[in-house]
């Protein structure tokens, strides 16, 4: 696993006074946009407990961030400005903004700041040297500044400047969000209450290979599901018919139930099906066994007699995982599957029996379809991040920010 929110040891917010200090915060401001105004404020509410933390004990916090790919050069439909603005009607305060993330725009913006002032430079990535991890860059970022505070665990898996490099050159901290997402993960997988059970879906095993892999290694019990578990059903030998699967993949797929079985990690498929003849909103649907797929229908969402079989077995989980959604969840009717297993999970850890985790772009979006993001135990505000953190593969970002510790102290 990653360094978790227990090996940030002393670099949270809880030992810094940075009181008349500049704080670099490294913040998401990716957040999704519809003509021209931010349609999804759940990265901004998750980061302002940070951001008026830093305020209220004297600091002149000043955010830099990414938003979308401009690929190295000022991209104007990409500018951080409305964001910026969106961010101060999230926290209910002024909030600056510098044309430029670097240089004498970003030199002279921050001069004029008083303490507890706020700031947003623009998007890191118009200049080429961020993605690249450019030691000038760096320079010039860290030159802004005397300490950094990351609260970013959602691009924590880019080894970019404002995400890795600037770590190493001023003493370096993990905000409060960051310091929320390793701590539930490592809830989740890190230390986990036994049983734990893992629900990886999803259309493809070739873009989850490396977090099968993982899990069966680490889990008690894996849930397959979505198109995915077509190509493991078809690798049994049962006729998908016109499903999505990856007829490629089979071999791979049983090697996978062979590790699995090896290490105990129990994997369970659907053992049913809602199928239809065509990929449409409400088209005519048959419910039918894994073996009985007809051969000119394709499997869209698991059938009831599958999910009534997990919710069964939430009574003697601990601890659950979560990471895409059961069917194709944002086609009608092909939701009924994720969302009745999201309410019997929430009931659940209401109830106190569990832990609930999820993450992962379309895992986000399915459960707030299926009104449970304020009932399960940690819901990550990560897309790629919680996805490599669930691989097992080290993040960059969180990293660097105990490694610089020891280059800075
Ligand atoms: C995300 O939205 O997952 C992060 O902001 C990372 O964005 P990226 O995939 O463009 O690096």
């Amino acid at each position: 696993m990653s360094k978790t929110g227990n090996a940030l040891g002393s670099r949270t917010l809880d030992n810094l006074a940075p009181a008349g200090q500049r704080v670099l915060l490294r913040a998401d401001l990716n957040v999704p946009m519809q003509d021209g105004a931010v349609s999804d404020a759940t990265r901004l509410t998750r980061l302002a407990p940070t951001i008026r933390e830093l305020s209220a004990k004297g600091a002149k916090v000043i955010i830099c961030s990414h938003f979308d790919r401009p690929k190295g050069k000022p991209v104007p439909a990409m500018s951080l400005r409305p964001i910026a603005a969106s961010l101060a009607g999230v926290l209910d305060m002024p909030v600056a903004f510098a044309d430029d993330c670097i240089g004498p725009v970003a030199q002279n913006a921050i001069a004029a700041m008083q303490n507890g002032d706020v700031l947003v430079l623009e998007n890191t990535r118009f200049h080429a040297g961020e993605e690249a991890n450019d030691p000038a860059f760096i320079g010039a970022l860290a030159s802004l500044a005397d300490i950094y505070v990351n609260d970013a665990f959602s691009a924590a898996h880019r080894a970019h400047a404002s995400t890795e490099g600037v770590a190493h050159h001023l003493p370096a901290y993990a905000g409060r969000l960051m310091q929320a997402e390793l701590n539930a993960l490592d809830t989740a997988l890190g230390t986990p209450a036994r049983p734990v059970a893992a629900i990886v879906a999803g259309s493809k095993v070739s873009t989850k290979l490396d977090l099968l892999s993982n899990l069966v290694g680490r889990v008690d019990i894996l849930v397959i599901g979505g198109a995915m578990a077509n190509t493991f059903l078809a690798a049994l030998g049962h006729d998908v018919g016109k499903s999505l699967q990856e007829r490629d993949l089979h071999e791979t797929a049983r090697d996978i139930l062979k590790t699995a079985q090896g290490k105990g990690c129990e994997i369970i498929l659907p053992v049913d099906l809602v199928c239809a003849s065509v990929f449409a909103a409400n088209p005519p649907t048959m419910i039918v066994g894994v073996d009985a797929i007809p051969p000119d229908m394709m499997a869209l969402d698991v059938g009831p007699a599958t999910v009534a079989a997990l919710i069964a077995r939430l009574p003697e989980i601990k601890t659950i995982i979560w990471n895409g959604p059961l069917g194709a969840f944002e086609t009608k009717p092909f939701d009924a599957g994720t969302n009745q297993l999201a309410a019997a999970i929430a009931d659940a850890t209401r109830a106190g029996t569990i832990i609930s985790v999820g993450g992962g772009g379309d895992t986000v979006s399915a459960l707030k379809q299926a009104g449970v993001e304020h009932d399960v135990s940690y819901l990550s505000s990560a897309g790629g991040a919680f996805l490599e953190w669930m691989e097992g593969k080290i993040l960059p970002g969180v990293e660097a920010i105990s490694a610089g510790m020891s280059n800075i102290g």
